[in-house]
């Protein structure tokens, strides 16, 4: 193995066939890769999981992403490329594959200083996981949606569905459950993913803004419109279109965008030429569209014609169980980003963060951890910046939006938590000081995504 004329490396360490013969032993993947992602040094393993000849992956124009992923965006959480920007070790886990084949990776990723100090190049581990975590984690994360919950392990599985077929299909789920993320991922999954996914916030533009956004302008169409705009229903065609908070549209641009979808094809603003397109539509919507219907604020035919395959993102206070998974994802994140090495959360602030209602759901967790590695200091993060009143004050008629439906669920949830922690999660002492048989503790937990585990000391 002649490495080191690209690495760099000492020669003599590379060099060694004694070494050599020990790192082809190892069955966890070891590969070092540069500053401009070449690759520079793999061991057996690594070769193995590449599946392509030395000489075909090694050196300079043999990008690391081009030679593990088809898709470069899947990169996106490269540990590597946080390791040379952080210079701290970065580790993650991720899946690969579909269905009861996929595995689960454990990527471990360390700075190599060279001469000068600055980091030259990182080694990164891969482990497979799989067995070992196979029970805990099945379906931990899903290109990059991280969850252990049960109904969200059914959302994976309807993603991957959808994600074979070009069905539209509708995200429905309160603000910062994860509706784009799931939308990203069916357009990764699907046979599209190398065409372009285009994103349209539908809520917060005006009806003409919305319609040039759309459908896009000829020039001259309207003053100041100097030259011709490309809208996104043309920047999606081939790809995928996701339009989200359709719920906020008015009646007057459910029309014309109904007669899009029906025709499948647009015209531009101020033009007269008919224009084809070919596009996976997803739509989002963080309101209750056939409520809505009810109301007579959003057209049936239109309901109709997107409601093809709905897709339910529970609130994270419905999985409690996910709240420390996700808190300690985003920790490692933010551990890196920030130069800090925090090992976790203390029971008093995780116990904190579970009896919260979130109702900025992961997106506020995810600002809340950010909040709590730069403000906290130590080992463990003490304190989160959760709200308090939020916490404990639910059955407050202050925030009379609520229906009465989501305050009694919300005062049994933090009940039936509060006495599984005082049982150490024993499901059979719970029943019992609830005054409740146990088959109703069992479908209260399902129904808020508590394990007992979580309650174990
Ligand atoms: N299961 C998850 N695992 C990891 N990160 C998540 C998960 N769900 C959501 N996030 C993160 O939370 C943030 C909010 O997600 P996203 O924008 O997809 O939510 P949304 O439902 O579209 O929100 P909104 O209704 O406000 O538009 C993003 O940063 C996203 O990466
Ligand atoms: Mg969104």
């Amino acid at each position: 193995m002649n490495s080191n004329e690209h690495s760099g490396l000492s020669a003599s360490v590379m060099e060694s066939d004694f070494l050599q013969s020990v790192l082809d032993g190892i069955s966890d993947s070891i590969k070092i890769i540069d500053r401009k992602f070449n690759l520079v040094y793999t061991n057996k393993a690594g070769l193995e999981i590449i599946g392509k000849p030395i000489d075909k992956v090694m050196g300079e124009g043999h990008k690391c992403f081009k030679e593990f992923y088809k898709n470069p965006e899947q990169c996106s959480y490269c540990v590597v490329d946080q390791v040379f920007r952080s210079g701290a070790p970065a580790f993650n886990i991720f899946r690969t594959g579909f269905g009861a084949s996929y595995k689960l990776k454990e990527i471990s990723a360390f700075p190599l200083a060279g001469k000068s100090g600055k980091v030259e190049h990182v080694i990164e581990i891969v482990r497979d996981v799989t067995e070992l975590k196979g029970n805990l984690a099945a379906g931990v994360e899903f290109s990059e949606i991280i969850s252990q919950d049960p109904k969200m392990k059914e959302v994976f599985e309807l993603i991957e569905q959808v994600a074979a077929t070009n069905s539209t299909v509708l995200i429905n789920g309160e603000t910062g459950t994860g509706k784009e993320l799931v939308a990203r991922a069916i357009h990764k999954a699907s046979s599209r993913s190398d065409k372009k996914f285009v994103a349209m916030n539908c809520g917060s533009f005006s009806d003409s803004l919305l319609e040039t956004e759309l459908f896009g302008h000829e020039r001259g169409a309207f003053t100041g419109a100097e030259q011709r705009r490309i809208g996104k229903f043309e920047q999606g065609h081939h790809g995928t279109l996701f339009l989200d908070e359709v719920g906020d549209i008015s009646p007057n641009m459910q029309v014309k965008i109904l007669r899009a979808l029906q025709e499948n094809e647009i015209t531009r603003v101020g033009g007269n030429e008919t224009i084809k397109i070919d596009a996976r539509y997803i739509y989002a919507t963080n309101v209750d569209l056939k409520e809505a219907v009810r109301q007579g604020k959003f057209r049936e035919d239109l309901y109709y014609r997107i409601n093809v395959i709905p897709i339910n993102l529970p609130p994270l206070r419905d999985r409690v169980g996910d709240i420390q998974l996700l808190a300690e994802h985003y920790l490692g994140i933010f551990n890196n980003m920030v130069g800090k090495n925090f090992r976790g959360f203390t029971t008093n602030s995780l116990d904190k963060m579970m009896r919260y209602r979130w109702p900025g759901n992961i997106r506020e967790l995810k600002n809340i951890v950010e909040r709590a590695v730069i403000l906290n200091k130590g080992s463990y993060i003490e304190k989160v910046d959760v709200p308090q009143k939020e916490s404990h004050d639910e059955t407050s008629t202050e925030d009379s939006d609520k229906e009465l439906k989501d305050v009694v669920a919300e005062a049994e949830r933090i009940y039936l938590m509060d006495i599984l922690k005082a049982y150490h999660g024993n499901i059979n002492q719970t029943a019992e000081k609830a005054g409740v048989n146990t088959r109703t503790v069992h479908r209260k937990m399902k129904e808020f995504g508590l394990t007992k585990e979580l309650f174990k000391p």
